[in-house]
């Protein structure tokens, strides 16, 4: 018997529901009775080295999370990582020296085709077919999956499955019957970053004119000022002045457009407001009054698009672990509706690849989301009118959620809960600027004895938001505690006619069910650690029962996984190295789903 103590702070997970309390029953073959923790005293801080064999009573000690999202990289990030939980010093991404490996513009070189030429006077690759077959490293494989589903594979010579599809000379070979197949259909993942796109935004040469005058509509100072014209008599026409703040005057949510309240989708909400902040005013009398926005930018009264939002399940947006192939999984089990990882706007606007890479989306993915983190309305709003704008993408998702100290410092994620008026004028712009909806991502607030999400909800949809994902805890909780369900369903009651979206701790079909029964104001589900840990939770919800598989279908999903990493990130060393970093980084997660053989009462976040 595995002993754990009431609230378990290294597995987060509240055993005070249990009958048995605090026990877990395992049964006893699976258990490992001299299996002892070590910790990599390599891989620790002073501070925590300190905390870990000194016993020292450091201040702010916290408690390893081990849930905790994976900590992204960020300007000034150069102090060691504090110990939280595991895995949180991983080594770099994988880098194979370019002098090792052979010029990727040569490397599908075939027979057939004219010599292909590297026209980089600087390329620091291998350009020596011949000397590169002699460091060629060995194959880990034979079947190249990306040959057998495309009938060409671009790694060329420089595949680690490449048996099948190179001649003994290391030229490619092409199955120009499958390749003609394959190229007669439209790219399987979307939303690539152009070399022109991404020279204009180095250069700044992209045209935000659009973000800018929304942001200078909405600056608070001017909102001030329409305020008191307003205040003093003159003849302006309310309607007219674009979405004055909710404190200085209540938004006239004039709807001109076809709003649907009744079913709950975000129709309501773009309606009300564009209308607001509509400038074509070809039937507006006369007005008397300080120049405002409305003679200076001319936006279309454009109907937002819509997404049909009620009673989905969607996947949460998950650092590191959501990328593309584990999403792909997610939507073959059935998730309804994907969000990218969460992507950070001034990347966004630099056009750096790496997070251009984040808002990718395949072809499965019906209806996709890219998550958004920013501090500030400018950068937010030009980064959602160049995603509107440039990919294909069904909403865009703003976090108001992320805990990490950098982020959370700086003012974003969590942060901006502590800073009302700057939400208020980046929501309210992202939202005009957006022709797709705008979702909020937020936890119940900064402090555990202090949640406001509620407050903000019927502000959310004044703002224009048309739908919002409450996690039911706060940030200085993290993952302690269950997630606070009760606090979800009030939000949900405050966000009318905005569908909220219940978040946390939902693992199984029963838990859903639970939750579905009891909290009859929440529309849908965002599932995180659940679909993690078991993708086929997606399944289990939508086929109501609890679903077990087999170890060998286990292997299955793994090797389904390993051919879309290698068909996403490339199948030669480097793509293989990201493949297994991110297989690995998701079965942290995917141990913990115990199939019911092995245990009586079991809980994945043990
Ligand atoms: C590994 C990991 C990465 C996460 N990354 C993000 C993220 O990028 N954006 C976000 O809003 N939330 C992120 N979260 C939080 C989840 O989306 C979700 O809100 C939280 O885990 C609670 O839901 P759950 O109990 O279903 O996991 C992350 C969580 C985990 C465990
Ligand atoms: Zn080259
Ligand atoms: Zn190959």
């Amino acid at each position: 018997m595995a002993e754990c103590s009431e609230k378990c702070e290294n597995c987060s997970f509240d055993f005070s529901e249990d009958k048995q309390k605090g026990v877990c029953s395992i049964k006893e073959e699976f258990i490992v009775e001299d299996h002892v923790r070590q910790l990599s005293e390599k891989r620790l801080t002073e501070t925590d080295k300190q905390k870990v064999f000194l016993g020292t009573n450091v201040e702010n000690v916290e408690a390893p999370l081990s849930d905790e999202p994976p900590v992204k990289k960020f300007k000034h990030d150069d102090k060691k990582e504090k110990l939280r939980g595991q895995n949180k010093a991983r080594p770099p991404p994988f880098k194979a020296p370019r002098e090792l490996s052979l010029c990727p513009w040569i490397a599908d070189q075939t027979t057939a085709e004219p010599e292909k030429k590297c026209l980089n006077q600087r390329c620091a690759f291998l350009h020596d077919r011949k000397e590169y077959l002699k460091i060629r490293p060995v194959d880990i494989g034979t079947e190249c999956h990306i040959f057998n589903v495309t009938g060409k594979c671009p790694r060329g010579t420089t595949c680690r499955m490449g048996l099948r599809h190179l001649t003994k000379d290391g030229f490619n070979i092409v199955d120009e019957k499958r390749f003609e197949e394959h190229k007669k259909r439209s790219p399987s993942t979307m939303n690539r970053l152009s070399k022109d796109l991404q020279n204009e935004l180095r250069k700044h040469k992209y045209d935000f004119a659009k973000a800018e005058a929304i942001i200078k509509a909405n600056d608070p100072s001017r909102r001030k000022m329409q305020l008191q014209y307003s205040k003093s008599g003159s003849e302006i026409d309310n309607g007219e002045i674009c979405e004055v703040g909710a404190e200085y005057q209540k938004p006239k949510l004039e709807v001109t457009e076809t709003t649907d309240t009744s079913d709950n989708s975000n129709s309501v909400n773009a309606g009300s407001n564009v209308s607001a902040c509509d400038m074509s005013h070809e039937s507006a009398k006369p007005r008397i009054g300080p120049v405002d926005d409305s003679d200076l930018i001319r936006l279309r009264r454009s109907e937002k698009r819509k997404v049909d939002w009620r009673s989905k399940i969607l996947l949460s947006p998950l650092t590191t672990v959501g990328n593309l192939p584990f999403r792909r999984i997610c939507k073959e089990y059935g998730a309804d509706i994907t969000c990218g990882e969460m992507a950070l706007a001034p990347k966004i606007l630099k056009g750096a690849q790496e997070e251009w890479a984040l808002v990718k989306r395949h072809e499965c993915e019906d209806v996709f989301g890219v998550q958004l983190c920013g501090n500030n309305p400018g950068v937010l709003t030009r980064c959602a009118q160049l995603l509107n704008r440039e990919i294909d993408v069904d909403y865009i998702d703003l976090n108001l959620g992320c805990p990490i100290d950098l982020i959370y410092r700086q003012g974003g994620g969590s942060g901006m809960l502590n800073r009302l008026n700057v939400l208020e004028t980046v929501v309210k712009s992202v939202s005009q600027v957006l022709d797709i909806p705008l979702s909020i991502k937020t936890r119940t607030g900064v402090y555990i004895d202090r949640p406001i999400a509620h407050n903000l909800m019927p502000k959310f949809h004044e703002w224009g938001v048309s739908m919002i994902t409450v996690h039911g805890r706060s940030r200085e909780q993290r993952y302690t505690k269950l997630a606070d369900w009760e606090y979800i369903e009030k939000c949900a009651l405050a966000a009318r006619p905005v569908p909220v979206f219940g978040n946390g701790d939902i693992l199984s079909f029963d838990d859903y069910q639970r939750v579905k029964e009891t909290y009859g104001a929440v529309q849908g589900i965002t599932i995180g650690r659940g679909a993690l840990i078991k993708p086929w939770i997606f399944t289990e919800i939508k086929e109501r029962k609890l679903i077990d598989i087999s170890s060998g279908e286990r292997f299955d999903i793994l090797r389904k996984y390993a051919n879309y990493g290698l068909e996403h990130w490339g199948s030669d060393t480097r793509g293989v190295e990201t493949t297994r970093r991110f297989m690995l980084e998701w079965i942290s997660f995917l141990h913990r789903g115990n199939p019911f053989i092995q245990l009586f009462h079991f809980s994945q976040l043990v």
